[in-house]
């Protein structure tokens, strides 16, 4: 892990997690537009499109650092993989987020990019507590953050799914550093 002075740059095995930059629009575009991923998110709509991906990133170069992150996936041989981030949500808490392409499912990538991020959010950004949440459809997600340290709350609330159109039963984890 390297913390240089401008946005954080954090090195795993195989992924550089690094600030994204509208060149990145038409990957992003390309991998988003997926109900399989989109449908397990929030605020991604479905279908996802080029104009989504630079509104996205338009708003990613307006955020406050102090108070979000927001990581591009670039995976050693295939370049952009997928998204993750640190964001506030609406009590002030730190809610962790990510997403890969379909192609990258079930490598232990979104394992390995959550558990470098996490590392640098305790000893780099000096985060104590950190919220994430899954819908109870997406097993495959709470497995990811069991695997790196999040604990169920057993708060599991109604979450809006933009893709879904509706809201979905969300299970409420915490970390702790
Ligand atoms: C969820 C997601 C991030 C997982 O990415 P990934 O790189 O495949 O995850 P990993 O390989 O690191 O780990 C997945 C774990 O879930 C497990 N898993 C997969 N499908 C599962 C299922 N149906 N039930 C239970 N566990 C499942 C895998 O076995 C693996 O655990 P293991 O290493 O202990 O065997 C990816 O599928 C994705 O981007 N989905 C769409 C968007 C999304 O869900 N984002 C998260 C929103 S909370």
């Amino acid at each position: 892990m390297s913390i240089p002075d401008g946005p954080p740059v954090i090195s795993t095995a195989r992924l550089r997690l690094r600030a994204p930059t509208l060149e990145d629009a038409p990957r992003i575009a390309a991998l988003a537009n997926d109900p399989g991923v989109a449908r397990m998110t929030t605020r991604m709509p479905h279908p996802y499109g080029l104009s989504d991906a630079e509104a996205f990133l338009q708003a990613c170069e307006r955020r406050d650092v102090a108070k979000e992150h927001i990581f591009a996936l670039d995976h050693d041989d295939e370049g952009l993989v997928g998204m993750l981030g640190f964001h506030p949500d609406d009590d002030g808490r730190v809610e962790l987020g990510y997403w890969l392409g379909r192609p990258y499912w079930g490598q232990g990538l979104a394992t390995e990019a959550a558990s470098g991020a996490l590392v640098w959010a305790g000893e780099g950004w000096r985060r104590r507590y950190l919220v994430a949440g899954h819908f109870a459809d997406n097993p495959a997600s709470g497995q990811v953050l069991c695997k790196t340290g999040f604990l169920y709350t057993g708060e599991v609330l109604p979450r809006h799914s933009l893709a879904r159109g509706e809201t979905a039963a969300t299970r409420m984890m915490v970390w702790l550093a």
